[in-house]
């Protein structure tokens, strides 16, 4: 089998070491040897620390995928659009298989992609766009094939989880517990892609077609990050029991698919709790198999390319299966649930003036809007000075709970807006 790798940065090198350092190991789990015939990057000159000798050298990736040398193509660029999905696209119409790490590319394009494999009977294979090292495509696609799922979830996200472990660990706040991420190599120079969610979007929207068997629909993701969480927020989570874990959520309801990325209130003795720093876990709940869990590292050079070189034993060994699970024809749309028609427990925090009155008047909020508290604390006495009033509800519809938090947002002694987080009934 011989590769065409397209990008030779963290993934692309980490692919050509495997390949180096298991030759013998990969061509007896194959039934053939695996070879690096060529590679695309954007610097020739670049030392990568490993040698590309002996490989083609294509300054236009695309050019892979007519490279009668190169029986499959690697993308490992990035990226929705561009030379990655050019190159995605020329390879598969050529009939060759493509491997890729590119939940971007995936996560808009991915029933396109998988559709054009299929016309061509070749593959489309993508374990290292979901989760990194942890086998969770082939986990849902593959180990519990058997189930209908009712809700996967999980933490996509490593920049996030270390930047919500440490916060929780030494008490900072976002922006300086950002800033030491970024030093240390955890958090890109722009963040926003992680910070904001839309990395964990982009992986949720993968998993959603793979285990409900829809269309990627990466539109109707619902998407809130990190950026908002406070110190405070962390600190009256341990004083409730809970941890602040940002999810991505897939799950089917009567209505129909919820699709969401959000910050979330999760029990510290849960799995999902006490994962920590830059992994990752995934929890797939089948109605057979019931809760199975996942966990590794979510990224880096070893674990995606380990990821990537998993789908490339399999393509060389024949091992093969459609794109998500079910032929691209048989995806089939479902509706898609409004965030605001969730329900379920939330936490609130309030900044508000500490006069006499002012619980009544939020009582009076929340009972016209037919929230229910579950259970209420104030911290801090002063009538100079705001105060934080925080409160867990009961289950409800999240628009009532919407309106009954503008409804406090309007009274003169509301100094801040309300902060709101969903508790995850895990
Ligand atoms: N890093 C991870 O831990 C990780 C984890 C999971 C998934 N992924 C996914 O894997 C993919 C690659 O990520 P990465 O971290 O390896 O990125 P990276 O280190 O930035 O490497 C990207 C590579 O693409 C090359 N490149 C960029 N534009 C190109 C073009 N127009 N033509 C040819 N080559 C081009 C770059 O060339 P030069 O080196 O010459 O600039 C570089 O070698 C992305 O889709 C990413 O989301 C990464």
């Amino acid at each position: 089998m011989r590769l065409g790798i397209a990008g030779i940065g963290t993934v692309g090198v980490g692919v050509i070491k495997i390949v180096e350092k298991h030759g013998e190991l990969l061509a007896n789990r194959c039934g053939e040897p695996i070879e690096v015939v060529a590679v695309s990057g954007r610097d020739r000159t670049k030392d990568r620390g490993v040698n590309l000798d002996g490989m083609t050298w294509y300054d236009n990736a695309v050019d892979l995928a007519s490279d009668p040398n190169v029986d499959m193509v690697l993308e490992l660029i990035g990226g929705s659009e561009g030379v990655a999905r050019e190159l995605c696209t020329k390879a598969l119409e050529a009939g060759k298989p493509v491997v890729t790490a590119n939940k971007a590319l995936l996560a808009v394009h991915g029933t396109e992609l998988a559709t054009l494999a299929e016309q061509n009977n070749t593959s489309l294979a993508y374990e290292a766009a979901v989760a990194g090292g942890i086998p969770i495509v082939k986990a849902i696609r593959e180990g519990l094939a058997g189930n209908v799922f009712t809700r996967v979830y999980g933490i996509l996200n490593g920049t996030c989880n270390y930047i919500l472990t440490e916060m929780e660990e030494t008490g900072g706040d976002f922006g300086d517990i950002l800033a030491d991420a970024q030093k240390l190599g955890y958090a890109e120079a722009d963040p926003s892609f992680d910070v904001d969610g839309v990395d964990a979007a982009h992986k949720l929207a993968i998993l959603t077609s793979l285990a409900f068997g829809t269309p990627v629909d990466f539109d109707s993701v619902y998407i809130e990050g990190i950026r908002e969480v406070t110190a405070l927020d962390i600190q009256f989570a341990q004083e409730f029991g809970y941890r602040i874990r940002l999810l991505g959520v897939a799950r089917q309801t009567e209505k129909g698919i919820e699709q969401r990325v959000h910050p979330c209130m999760v029990k510290r003795e849960t799995a999902i709790a006490n994962v920590s720093g830059v992994f990752n876990a995934v929890v797939a709940e089948g109605d057979f198999v019931d809760s199975t869990v996942y966990e590794g590292r979510g990224a880096g050079e070893g674990p995606t390319a380990s990821a990537v070189m998993a789908d490339v034993i399999d393509i060389t060994s024949g091992r093969t299966s459609p794109t998500f699970g079910i032929p691209a024809n048989k995806l089939t749309d479902l509706p898609k649930v409004p965030v605001k028609e969730h329900v379920g427990c939330y936490y609130v925090r309030l900044t508000v003036l500490d006069q006499p009155g002012v619980i009544a008047d939020i009582s009076a909020a929340f009972r016209d809007e037919q929230v229910s508290i579950e259970s209420l604390l104030q911290r801090g006495r002063d009538p100079e000075q705001s105060v934080s009033v925080v409160l867990t509800t009961h289950e409800v519809q999240e628009e009532a709970l919407v309106r009954a938090l503008g409804r406090i947002e309007n009274f003169d002694h509301n100094v801040a807006a309300p902060r709101m987080i969903r508790i995850a009934k895990l």
